[in-house]
């Protein structure tokens, strides 16, 4: 089998040229984003489309400028989470208008325009063999969709990973040297031995995390009004700065499913003082002062 060095040429396609004219439109894209912060874990379920829109929302609420880029092309869920599922994407000589919450959250997420019943299709003329090139196409079509975008000023876009060690990695190599990166976990050994192993694949690729948030560490009952455990006790950190805890919280996971309302609609109900979104404060918080220190 051949190598790609014993290729000869490029049959024309000037492939170097294309992807180093798709890396300026994208830095030209972002120009205006003071901090590009993906949300990452390598496993699956944890809450990573849940924390990044929770933070977008406190963050939102504090006045920042803050946009979503759902990276998970096959399992979308920021449109759904935000309430803006079916809101279409405007295209303008400017670039793409994207989506925008009551309060000017802005989201861009496949899930907007594809039905729950549209799995989103890399077709190909090789049918059968779309598996060889499916990887290419969807990192293609990601950088196509960062440089189309009308991002505008911001000061955090928070873009939601998809799961996998390596499609972590993949994905910061799409983002830029510049990207910082926040993990998510759960205090269960299982998920903590899953993540530790994508913050070793990221740091192979040259990138210090931020820190991390541990989702899920314990259970809000309601009845009782305390933090009940959750998953067996133990030692479950990561080697990275922790930004904080959030506990299970069935008002959230509401939340998530009936569409996440703008945060003034939540401080107008009793749910502000909920112990998953007076963590979820003091998580973006931590998080601001962690990027802004980190780029003075
Ligand atoms: N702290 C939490 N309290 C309640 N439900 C949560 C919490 N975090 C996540 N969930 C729920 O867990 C499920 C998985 O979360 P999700 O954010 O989709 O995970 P991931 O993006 O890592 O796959 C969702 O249904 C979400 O509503
Ligand atoms: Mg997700």
């Amino acid at each position: 089998m051949k190598q790609y060095g014993d290729i000869a040429g490029d049959g024309g396609s000037d492939v170097l040229g294309q992807v180093i004219a798709q890396r300026k439109a994208m830095v030209e894209s972002l120009a205006s984003v003071r901090h590009v912060v993906a949300v990452a874990s390598g496993k699956g379920g944890v809450g990573k489309s849940t924390m990044t829109l929770a933070l977008a929302s406190a963050l939102r609420s504090r006045a920042k400028d803050v946009a979503i880029l759902d990276c998970d092309v096959s399992g979308p869920c920021q449109a759904q989470l935000a309430g803006l599922s079916g809101v279409p994407w405007i295209p303008e000589e400017e670039g793409i208008r994207m989506p925008r919450r009551a309060d000017g959250l802005g989201v861009v997420s496949f899930g907007g325009i594809l039905g729950t019943d549209q799995p989103m299709r890399h077709q190909s003329v090789a049918h059968g063999d779309e598996h060889t090139w499916r990887a290419t196409r969807e990192m293609a079509m990601l950088g196509q969709l960062i440089a189309a975008v009308q991002w505008g000023s911001l000061d955090v876009l928070l873009v939601d990973l998809p799961p996998g060690a390596d499609r972590t990695v993949h994905h910061l190599g799409l983002l830029g040297p510049s990207t910082q990166v926040v993990l998510v976990t759960l205090p269960s050994a299982l998920a903590t031995g899953v993540v530790a192993r994508s913050l070793a694949a990221v740091r192979e690729s040259g990138v210090e995390p931020i820190g991390y948030i541990q989702n899920m560490a314990g259970y809000w009952c309601q009845d009782c009004g305390e933090i009940r455990p959750l998953f067996p006790e133990g030692s479950q950190d990561l080697d990275v700065p922790c930004l904080g805890t959030v506990p299970f919280d069935p008002g959230l996971a509401r939340r998530c499913d009936e569409g996440w309302p703008a945060r003034s609609e939540v401080a107008a109900t009793e749910d502000a003082a909920d112990p998953s979104i007076v963590a979820i404060e003091a998580v973006a918080l931590a998080l601001m002062t962690a990027l802004e220190e980190s780029k003075p």
